[in-house]
């Protein structure tokens, strides 16, 4: 997740949410992970605007969707359907950003995640990018949501670096970092 996009005020976490979080089992399949095409940005905004505890703040919002035909953008399709979404932004020959990624509520847990981030990871290896981050909600503000968040981000790899104010003192940015390994 990236710069002055802002949060939604945090909710209780539902009893066990990250089990549900964790669940796999019905519906089990993977997706196709391919990059999005044109006009698919509104498949991806009606994911975001399915998850409001993480993308509540409608201008936050539109900013993202506007920024993914901008981005090397990779979806998640399932039974023809947009069912994810994970959209990279390239700093430097060596460093890559996930500026935000989201999967559709009813198919989180389901491995769609992973499978966006290793195919991301896959791509930006084949270039020799070493090094791939992504901002968070750092734990210093408590929230239930952003806490599943950084479980996922740190399952698949990714270490905190640092805290910084760049989304201002309200919203703590939390830095994780991954390296990536050139292919053999
Ligand atoms: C975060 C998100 C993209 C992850 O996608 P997902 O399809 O639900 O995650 P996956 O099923 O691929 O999970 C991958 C791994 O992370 C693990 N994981 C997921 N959440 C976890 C948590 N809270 N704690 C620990 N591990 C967690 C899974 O168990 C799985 O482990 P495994 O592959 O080794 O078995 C998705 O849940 C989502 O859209 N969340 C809301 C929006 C969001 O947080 N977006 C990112 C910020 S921009």
């Amino acid at each position: 997740m990236s710069e002055e996009r802002g949060f939604a005020p945090a909710r209780a976490e539902p009893d066990g949410d990250r089990e549900e979080v964790r669940m796999r089992g019905i519906g089990e399949g993977s997706a196709e992970i391919r990059l999005m095409r044109p006009g698919e940005e509104v498949a991806c905004k009606a994911i975001l605007r399915a998850l409001p505890e993480w993308f509540g703040i409608e201008e936050s919002l539109v900013g993202y969707v506007r920024a993914l035909a901008t981005l090397e953008t990779w979806v998640a399709e399932r039974g023809g359907a947009i069912v994810g979404f994970l959209a990279v932004k390239q700093h430097s020959p060596w460093a890559a950003e996930i500026e935000v990624m989201a999967v559709t509520p009813a198919l989180r847990g389901r491995g769609h995640g992973r499978q966006l981030v290793e195919c991301a990871e896959r791509a930006l290896r084949g270039r020799s990018v070493e090094f791939l981050q992504v901002k968070t909600l750092s734990p210093s503000r408590a929230d239930a949501h952003y806490e599943q968040t950084r479980g996922f981000y740190e399952r698949l790899g990714f270490r905190a670096l640092e805290e910084t104010n760049v989304w201002g003192e309200g919203n703590p940015c939390l830095v994780m970092v991954k390296y990536l390994p050139s292919p053999a």
